[in-house]
Formats: C-alpha cells, sequence, structure tokens
C-alpha cells in the first residue's frame, strides 16, 4: 500500500465518525484533503454537518466539494476536528504541525474543539517530537529579522521560510521560521520559552491537544487514544 492509500484509509476511518449536525473543523495538508473528499461523500449521501476551514485552501476544497462551512467567526464551539500532523509522538500523542503554513487557524480551531482527531500515516509516528522534522514557528512579518535573532540567539537554528525566493505568507499574512532543533527533550519547556519571544505568533506544537490519531498502515489501521 502507498503512502496516499494509508491516508485515504485513515481519513476514511476518522470521517465514519461524524456524526449528524456536528460543527465541524476542517484541517489542512493532503491527508486533511482525503477527509474532506470522504466527507463530501457523505455530504452527498445526507449527513448534515458545518465544517470550520482552518485554511483558505481547505475551504475553496471544501467549497467545491460542496461541503456546508460556517460562516467565518460563527462557531463558539465545535464538536470534532479532523486533521493532519507532521510528526506524532507515541507515547504522549503530542504533535508537530506546520510544514503545510496553517499552524495558526489549525490551533485556534483545535482549541475551540472538543476533540481533535488526527490522521496520518505510519510515517508520522516518532519516539520524541523533532529529530529530521523541524519546527515551524508563525512570526509576524513587520520586523521578522529581529525576530529571527531572537530565536538564533536561543540557539533553535531557524530558517525562513521561502517560496519562490520570496517569504511564505500564512493566511493571516504572517511568516513561517523552520526551527531545526534536533530531538526535543522538553517540549512543554520549549512552547513557554517561544511563547515569550516578540514577534512570535505561534508554534507549531500541538501539546495535550490531539485526543485521537488514526493511523493507516499497510498492514490497517491503528487507533491510538489519549
Ligand atoms: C498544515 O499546516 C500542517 O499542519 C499539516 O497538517 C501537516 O503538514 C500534515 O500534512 P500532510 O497530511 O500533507 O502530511
Amino acid at each position: 500500500m502507498d503512502a496516499t492509500s494509508m491516508k485515504r484509509a485513515a481519513a476514511a476511518r476518522a470521517v465514519a465518525e461524524v456524526q449528524d449536525g456536528a460543527v465541524l473543523g476542517l484541517g489542512t495538508g493532503t491527508t486533511a484533503e482525503l477527509a474532506v473528499e470522504a466527507l463530501s461523500k457523505r455530504v452527498a449521501q445526507g449527513l448534515r454537518i458545518v465544517g470550520v476551514p482552518t485554511s483558505e485552501r481547505t475551504r475553496a476544497l471544501a467549497e467545491r466539494l460542496g461541503v456546508p462551512l460556517a460562516p467565518a467567526g460563527d462557531w463558539p464551539r465545535l464538536d470534532l476536528v479532523i486533521d493532519g500532523a507532521d510528526q506524532v509522538e507515541r507515547d504522549s500523542l503530542d504533535l508537530i504541525k506546520g510544514l503545510g503554513g496553517a499552524l495558526l487557524r489549525e490551533k485556534i480551531v483545535a482549541s475551540a474543539a472538543r476533540r481533535m482527531m488526527v490522521v496520518v500515516d505510519g510515517s508520522k509516528l516518532v519516539d520524541r517530537l523533532g529529530g529530521r522534522t523541524p519546527l515551524p514557528v508563525e512570526i509576524v512579518a513587520f520586523g521578522w529579522q529581529g525576530t529571527m535573532e531572537r530565536l538564533d540567539a536561543l540557539g533553535l537554528q531557524p530558517r525562513l521560510r521561502l517560496v519562490a525566493g520570496q517569504p511564505f505568507l500564512s493566511d493571516g499574512g504572517n511568516h513561517i521560521v523552520d526551527c531545526h532543533l534536533g530531538e526535543i527533550a522538553d517540549a512543554r519547556a520549549l512552547e513557554a520559552k517561544l511563547s515569550g519571544i516578540v514577534g512570535v505568533v505561534e508554534t507549531g506544537l500541538f501539546l495535550g491537544l490531539a485526543s485521537t490519531v488514526v493511523v493507516g498502515n499497510s498492514s490497517g489501521i491503528e487507533v491510538m487514544q489519549r
């Protein structure tokens, strides 16, 4: 089974849990998009849900596939969010997210949801966050050089994310810095440290947010609960 088939199987398993009437966060990235596709099929069969997209890219996909969306900002409480991840720590189900550039809206939506269901293929599981995957950190565009210097001074090895030679712009108009940290010994301490840096908007550490992780493997689906 290839990676896309494993992601599709995980996405389908998560979408099967969506209940009629749900207010549902729609994640960003290739796996979350497969979930939106699976959801659109259930909607076509009569499932009533209201979606809250975590990016303009996902909004466009949901609109194209006929998934009903909530008006912007009109979703005080979500029942569930289904989203992908760049890394999942096996024991804690803590995550790194943001390689797709949508971490701020993803974190706002996940924090507003009663449950977060993460859909990944088995390659995303790690014993310890960090390592080969950098930690994305969203920073304000204004004065980004100074914010980079502050991150660098803390030994976080920041690299400004570029697209076609220009700084990447998130849906919120911010830049993203990818921090090459190696394995993260204490994610909570790092989150606290990063949150205190002037110019940092949000980090890609999603700690204590995932309630369920659905993993697509070549041998089948594994469901991990926190
Ligand atoms: C988007 O900002 C990210 O957090 C994605 O959820 C993450 O990059 C996973 O994407 P894939 O499913 O494409 O690997």
